[in-house]
């Protein structure tokens, strides 16, 4: 049967209906609402997977020979250096990609009624990738990866009750050594794998069930009928073209950009500075600043329950389908994004000013480092609620969208700083 025989191409296109409805809200089409970045997400996982494969044919997974095996593949597998950079590059941008689909999900009002659900799965398929993320850093055995794992599991030590377990769990044993990988590599290749694949299939099957994405609710919809348009092409063809753009992208950037590969493993000798990896520098950088319980355990768990209860909370989505709910949104987001970026910094100098000054200033002081920020985040957080609500008149909506943004913006500058502003014991430096 050649592949453009009518009953193939009929079963291809019943295989992409099991993922998509037959026909689609035309609405649905228009980039602009989703910018394609569940469908870029998609495309980088299915990349993960194939370069994965490919790379298992070649990695051994004990600390004797990891390291070599990875230097084998890149200097003497034809391809294997490039296979390995779309596999770093494709994990790294899946972050990102999965990150900036939070945001769009909270910034069309799509974790409301009838996704809340989804919402939910949504944060565990996050959990799931920086688990396989940070996971897979270890394989390569070398001291980027044994430090950057080391920094991590000690964070988890400072998990009030059972961290020290949970540590010693991870690690195989009180130090980073065999046990350690061996557990890493069933975690990377099997098991967060499988239960990724798992919830991908129900993440898509809620949008199914939801009737696609979020679209614009008019106040009388008997006035604007949905307009239906068949999935196949129109859906199609719009996917995979975002699709083979981001493919095309990660290919050019894996020839021009290696995945870095420092020397093999020394636990008698830690790099200076020993940092996490990227996506875990936000909560590095707090544990220069704060208690470690409060940096390693307290602030996350605030801000993972916050993230989970939020679409309960009645009226917490904008309407569904408008970026930023209204113009007035947009203001406010923008707004909160700059003020919120420029005070993260300026609280991050001036505690740095306060650390030089006097050295008597301990991190691991619970009061001042641990109860008193966190009450003051609090208290701040709430002002900014009653401010927005009461005083500027927004909706509970926009107020929710814009702790969302302050929360997120105040990661990502503590993450630059930790990447490229943080050098030799994790002293400020300028560029
Ligand atoms: C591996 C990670 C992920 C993949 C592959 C993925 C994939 C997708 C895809 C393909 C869609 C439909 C198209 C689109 O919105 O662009 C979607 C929708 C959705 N995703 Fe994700 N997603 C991931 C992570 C997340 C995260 C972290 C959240 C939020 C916590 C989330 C929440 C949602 C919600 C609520 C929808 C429905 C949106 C709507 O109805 O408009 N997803 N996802």
């Amino acid at each position: 049967m050649t592949p453009d025989h009518p009953k193939s191409r009929r079963s291809f296109s019943d295989f992409l209906l099991h993922l998509h409805p037959r026909t689609i809200p035309e609405e649905n089409l228009r980039l602009t609402l989703s910018w394609g970045l569940g469908g870029m997400a998609v495309m980088l996982v299915c990349l993960l997977f194939l370069t994965g494969i490919l790379l298992l044919l070649t990695y051994q997974p004990s600390t004797g020979s990891a390291y070599a095996s990875i230097v084998t593949l890149t200097r003497e597998v034809r391809f294997g250096l490039w296979i390995r950079n779309i596999h770093h590059w494709s994990a790294n941008l899946l972050v990102v990609i999965a990150m900036l689909h939070l945001l769009r999900i909270v910034l069309t009002g799509a974790f409301g009624q009838g996704r809340r659900l989804n919402w939910i799965i949504g944060l565990f398929l996050l959990f799931l990738l920086l688990s396989a993320n940070f996971t897979g850093y270890l394989l390569p055995w070398d001291q980027l990866a044994y430090w950057a794992v080391t920094i991590c599991t000690s964070m988890l030590g400072y998990i009030p009750v059972g961290g020290l377990w949970l540590q010693e769990l991870f690690r195989g044993g009180a130090e980073i050594g065999p046990a350690t990988l061996s557990n890493f590599c069933v975690l990377h290749v099997a098991f967060i794998p499988a239960t990724l694949f798992v919830l991908l299939l129900w993440h898509f099957w809620l949008v199914r069930r939801a009737g696609g994405l979020v679209q614009v609710e008019h106040d009388n919809p008997d006035d604007v009928p949905v307009q239906r348009v068949p999935t196949v092409p129109n859906l199609i063809v719009r996917e995979a073209a975002v699709g083979l753009v981001l493919v095309a992208f990660i290919l050019i950037l894996a020839i021009v950009w290696d995945a870095p590969l420092m020397e093999q493993a020394n636990p008698g000798m830690s790099p200076n500075p020993a940092k996490a990896p990227w996506y875990f520098l936000g909560f590095q950088e707090l544990l220069l600043h704060l208690h470690p319980v409060f940096a390693s355990f307290l602030w996350p768990l605030l801000g993972v329950a916050a993230l989970l209860w939020v679409p309960f909370w009645q009226d917490s989505a904008l309407p569904t389908g408008v970026w930023f709910g209204s113009n007035s949104g947009r203001r406010l987001v923008i707004w909160t994004a700059t003020v919120g970026a420029l005070t993260t910094l300026a609280i991050i100098l001036a505690d740095n000013l306060l650390l030089q000054s006097n050295a008597a200033v301990a991190v691991d002081t619970l009061v001042t480092r641990g109860l008193l920020p966190t009450a003051l985040l609090i208290a701040l957080l709430v002002g900014f609620y009653f401010l927005l609500v009461k005083g500027l008149k927004y909706t509970r909506a926009e107020a929710v969208m814009a702790g969302i943004v302050l929360v997120l913006v105040a990661l990502a500058v503590c993450t630059i700083i930790g990447v490229w502003f943080r050098g030799a014991e994790m002293h400020l430096v300028w560029l």
